[in-house]
């Protein structure tokens, strides 16, 4: 079998896992992040995002219909209880080769049972020279789901956006690394809290952050 994944760092048992992906081109990927349409749900117009979730079978992708994603407040203060709606990702991006080596290796790495929904969130966060860019605008947190991977797909321009792994709120991190195109975390959402810190321009002109954040179960209902 092919191998996806080199683990560069593997932590006691699963905790969290930082992976590079070894035969995923990431600019195959970068077209479908230049339509996303504007989150709604935060204010300042800076994050841009699209949510779609899967089952695997075998060696495939099943995509489930389309659902609100749905955190309670005791996880997300900012936004729980409130049923979200985005757009589905592009069957174009579904189709790639890509796209399903990246599912299949979180289902893999996670060990997610063959009827878990993975929810895959594609995720632009801009900023400019007079606006930051918050990828976390709900602070250090937990999603209240089981297994999240976080995969970097460009950082453009941008400086910041440092992704940090808490065993406890008022900890320092026990993880805390920019994550460069190609390289996953995976994490386990019940024993840790994660955020990433705002970006702002390395240079005149915008920066971007693109990523897609799996998680499953997918928090999706219908
Ligand atoms: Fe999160």
């Amino acid at each position: 079998m092919q191998k996806v994944w080199e683990s560069t760092e593997l932590d006691y048992a699963f905790l969290f896992t930082l992976k590079k992906v070894n035969s995923l081109n990431t600019q195959g990927f970068q077209p479908f992040f230049n339509d996303l349409p504007i989150d709604p749900y935060i204010k300042g117009n800076y994050r841009f995002r699209r949510l779609s979730r899967f089952i695997v079978s075998g060696n495939k992708l099943i995509k489930l219909p389309h659902g609100y994603l749905f955190q309670g407040k005791d996880y997300n203060p900012l936004l729980g209880d409130i049923k979200r709606e985005f757009a589905e990702l592009d069957d174009a991006l579904i189709e790639l080769d890509i796209f399903k080596h990246l599912v299949l290796a979180f289902s893999d790495s996670c060990k997610l049972h063959p009827e878990a929904e993975i929810g895959v969130h594609q995720i632009r966060t801009t900023c400019s020279p007079t606006n930051l860019g918050n990828p976390a605008p709900e602070g250090i947190h937990q999603d209240g789901t089981d297994f999240i991977g976080i995969f970097s797909v460009d950082r453009n321009n941008i400086q910041g956006g440092e992704t940090h792994l808490y065993a406890a709120k008022k900890e320092k991190p026990v993880f805390n690394k920019i994550l460069h195109p190609g390289e996953l975390v995976l994490v386990n959402d019940h024993e840790f809290f994660h955020f990433t810190t705002p970006i702002k321009p390395q240079t005149e002109g915008q920066g971007s952050r693109d990523v897609f954040v799996l998680s499953s179960p997918s928090l999706i209902s219908d």
